[in-house]
């Protein structure tokens, strides 16, 4: 028989800082956790063989864990809890969230790890937990890199490479950051699977974006190291403009970073997949009219200070 569940469970969002798409193909990134992003809590329902429930009210999910209910959500949830021999009937599932959801931000690894972690419990072995969340996150986005699923069970700031145990980096201050939401939704697989196709087309060019990209994260580390925020800004800036030239940043996401700058951002980028999702800019030194210009055009972006945690 299944062991109970623990009663309570919590995993990071992140924000991919440099990296992201050179990841898949070999490259470092460099990605930050974003502290309990989601909290879940499970209590046994009075009848032991009901479909178990999991709603996230912040994120508009309510949903029975059944095998033929088609959302994804449902399935990866299936994947997770059955890969940790965990019971797959007889409980509810509530999450509460202060991350959106689908926007970039790692949310599906969030709640992968958090479903791992109640069956696991908080303090299993990360490598578990992390196999586990990766068991769901291929129902969402068919081969992920499997950055996103370090993140959201370590936490910090992580340099990562594919096959690779990722290594905590760690540097002086904070990295003062502005996250935002363009509302554009997007489909990581679809990102992943544009770019290879780029790639399969014309390898010659591609290569060297990639490669590119790949020394944006060790230039990056180096900045952020020497307390050079300026430096590394501008290293967000190139690396927007190389995924661009992947083609998965859009006019939308373009004109968030242009607005971040012209507000004094010394760096703004597309972080995640692209196509829609999620700018981050660096912090200027007054946030405040950045952050009301944003609000005024409807949107809702949120500040974050990226703290590498000293060994
Ligand atoms: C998605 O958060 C990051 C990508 O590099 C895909 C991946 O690493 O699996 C776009």
């Amino acid at each position: 028989m299944a062991p109970p569940l623990h009663p309570h469970a919590s995993a990071c969002g992140k924000v991919i800082l440099l990296g992201e798409h050179s990841v898949v193909y070999g490259h470092p990134a460099l990605a930050a956790g974003l502290p309990r992003s989601i909290v879940l809590e499970a209590t046994a329902l009075d009848e032991p063989t009901a479909p178990s429930t999991l709603r996230v009210d912040d994120w508009d999910l309510d949903l029975a864990l059944t095998v033929d209910n088609g959302h994804p959500v449902a399935r990866a949830a299936l994947e997770v809890l059955g890969f940790c021999d965990g019971p797959l009937r007889g409980w509810a599932l509530t999450g509460r969230s202060h991350l959106p959801a689908r926007a970039g931000l790692g949310s599906s690894a969030a709640l992968t790890v958090a479903l791992a972690r109640l069956v696991l419990g908080e303090d299993a072995p990360i490598d578990e937990v992390v196999e586990a969340s990766l068991a769901g996150e291929r129902v969402f986005h068919g081969e992920p890199s499997g950055i996103d699923s370090q993140v959201a069970a370590r936490g910090g700031v992580l340099r990562f490479v594919r096959g690779e145990q990722p290594e905590a980096v760690t540097f002086p201050g904070t990295l003062p950051l502005v996250v935002i939401p363009s509302g554009i939704p997007r489909s990581t697989a679809d990102q992943v699977a544009k770019v290879r196709a780029l790639h399969g087309r014309r390898p010659r060019l591609t290569r060297p974006i990639l490669d590119a990209l790949g020394v944006t994260v060790a230039e990056g580390i180096d900045r952020l190291q020497a307390s050079d925020l300026q430096g590394f800004g501008e290293i967000m800036n190139v690396a927007h403009e190389l995924l661009s030239a992947l083609g998965v940043s859009s006019s939308p996401l373009d004109s968030l970073c242009s607005v971040a700058r012209e507000h004094g951002a010394a760096g703004a980028k597309l972080t995640g997949a692209g196509g829609g999702g999620c700018v981050i800019a660096l912090a200027p030194a007054d946030p405040d009219p950045l952050l009301g210009t944003l609000r005024a055009r409807g949107l809702s972006p949120f500040p974050v200070a990226v703290e590498a945690r000293l060994p």
